[in-house]
């Protein structure tokens, strides 16, 4: 058996052919999890749309719902390309999270600017944990060689991470325009000094930033 350090250098030069069986079963494991998550989102943004009170949000929502499902086209493409057939493998992390939503819809007045401040958390709080799962599976494949299955994750990868900075806008408008509404109808309140948030960094304290 070769010395660790060996073992070490093969896996990450994808040379080691026990590691990359074992690889190749995980890069399988986790693309069936983000095609269940991936589906899941699909049906989670269609509710989160209709619960939504503001058109801007409704429609980010739905937008994210129609790439959502070219994601999945994409995953049914490198099934596909690796020669297995699709198949989901459920994933609670998913399910946690879309449960959080809900809980938060029930717990929101319906029409509340409330409501819509936190289905965007929510749904950024998603699109984090798809990043991550992504960045994985992309790492996977490049170990692994999968070049096709590289470019078609990397495409899905870019695109979640330009919903992230997306929602990010989002929040920005939206925490502003909220200011001003408080403005004009309590003119002197505290949060009349509030200033305008720009370029908040999502991922240094969450999408509302504050
Ligand atoms: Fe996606």
């Amino acid at each position: 058996m070769a010395a660790l350090a060996d073992r070490i250098a093969s896996f990450f030069s994808g040379n080691d052919s026990t590691t990359d069986e074992g690889l190749r079963d995980l890069f399988i494991t986790e693309l069936k999890s983000v095609y269940y998550t991936e589906n899941q989102a699909v049906d989670a943004l269609g509710k989160q749309a209709k619960a939504s009170t503001t058109d801007e949000v409704r429609s980010a929502f739905l937008q994210h719902q129609e790439q959502s499902r070219t994601h999945v086209d994409r995953l049914e493409e490198i099934f596909k390309i690796i020669g297995i057939r699709s198949e989901e493998r459920v994933s609670e992390g998913i399910n946690g999270l879309i449960d959080d939503v809900e809980r938060t819809i029930a717990s929101t007045e319906s029409g509340s600017l409330t409501r819509d401040a936190g289905l965007i958390i929510g749904a950024q709080t998603i699109e984090h944990y798809e990043i991550a799962i992504y960045g994985s599976l992309l790492t996977l494949a490049r170990v692994l060689d999968f070049t096709q299955s590289a470019e078609l994750l990397e495409k899905t990868l870019a695109e979640e991470k330009e919903t992230d900075r997306r929602l990010t806008e989002l929040a920005e408008t939206f925490v502003n325009k909220r200011s001003k509404e408080e403005e004009d109808q309590h003119p002197g309140s505290h949060h009349a000094s509030r200033q305008p948030i720009v370029n908040a960094d999502v991922t240094a304290g969450g999408p509302l930033g504050i």
